[in-house]
């Protein structure tokens, strides 16, 4: 009853940012992302009989923040499995925690993978990719590798990928520019905007024309388009944070430092875009032949700490099952 699984973090390229009112962590709309193989994110479940109570913990220190939500989604699985047994969960990031690097989507990829697989289920993939997103809404897009596209349906949402990692060699190179974790979370701060910034219904509204955009662009490999239409993608949902009440202001001066500098580095010919997701860690998409021109040009601005850099990956998977 023990297993694990590896999944590895993503970015959007174009974001949501609200939930659907029903419940199940739905997203208002669509996005499209990219699996980063450069980094991940390995969890071991074990279902075990002397157990009172789901026991969570990262990087080896008990995690009873993410308790909660870890127990949502083996509820769900331990009702597909008809058992009560408690488990113990361990999970290792090899990237930094908390900085804007979607742990939680790796995270509860490999969770709901590691789960499934320690319980003896084979659940669909529908099935799977609702336990992950019911952890969090990005994270069904971990399960899959390359460019990815979640799509909302009916009463629920589907993933799959468009393109795998070989398939369009783009990179990302990740400018962290601080370490402390955010101060609003996705969830309340989403439901801020949701409330109170006149611009969200705009967002919600012209999000489907840039998700169709975007998947033109990735059919004909248009590098060009996609920085176009990705970060406008990102500056209209960062419009909807800042026009919140109060301000959802996820930026540092350094953040807005490095979007200048890549497009600077875009206007001389290098095959650059930015995403900056809620936090202010920002994230240079580039053609992977220019990677190391982009993290050079990134680690030398005031402000960023340090640089990471990652072609793109492949989908999450179980890497070991005990009976
Ligand atoms: C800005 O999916 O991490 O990164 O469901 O509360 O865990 P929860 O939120 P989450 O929010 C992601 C928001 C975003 C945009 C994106 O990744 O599409």
């Amino acid at each position: 009853m023990r297993a694990s699984a590896v999944a590895h973090p993503n970015v959007a390229l174009i974001k949501y940012w609200g939930k659907r009112a029903a419940a199940g962590n739905l997203p208002a709309t669509g996005s499209l992302s990219v699996t980063l193989g450069g980094m991940q994110t390995q969890t071991t479940v074990q279902f075990s009989a002397g157990l009172a109570a789901d026991e969570v913990s990262l990087n080896g220190v008990v995690d009873a923040g993410a308790s909660a939500r870890v127990t949502t989604c083996l509820d769900m699985l331990r009702a597909d499995a008809g058992t009560q047994l408690r488990a113990r969960v361990e999970s290792w990031n090899d990237f930094p925690t908390g900085a804007g690097l979607a742990s939680s989507a790796s995270g509860f990829a490999a969770l709901a993978l590691a789960g499934a697989a320690a319980l003896g289920l084979e659940p669909e993939p529908s099935r799977l990719q609702e336990v992950a997103r019911v952890g969090s809404g990005s994270a069904p897009r971990s399960l899959f590798g390359g460019f990815v596209q979640l799509r909302n349906q009916g009463e629920g949402t589907v993933c799959e990928p468009l393109l795998g990692p070989a398939e369009w060699p783009v990179s990302v190179v990740v400018a962290i520019t601080r370490l402390e974790a955010k101060e609003t979370g996705s969830r309340p701060g989403m439901r801020l905007s949701e409330a109170t910034s006149p611009c969200y219904p705009v967002w919600v509204e012209t999000h489907e024309a840039d998700i169709q955009r975007a998947l033109q662009c990735i059919a004909e490999r248009d590098f060009t388009g996609l920085a176009e239409v990705s970060e406008h993608s990102c500056l209209k949902m960062h419009a909807v944070m800042m026009t919140s009440r109060p301000p959802l202001m996820y930026w540092s001066p350094a953040t807005l430092a490095c979007i200048l500098a890549i497009q600077a580095l875009r206007a001389e010919g290098v095959p650059v875009f930015f995403t900056v997701d809620a936090g202010p860690q920002i994230k240079a998409v580039c053609l992977s032949e220019a990677s190391g021109r982009v993290e050079q040009v990134l680690s030398a601005i005031p402000g960023v700490l340090r640089t990471v850099s990652s072609p793109l990956g492949e989908a999450a998977r179980v890497t070991q099952r005990d009976a």
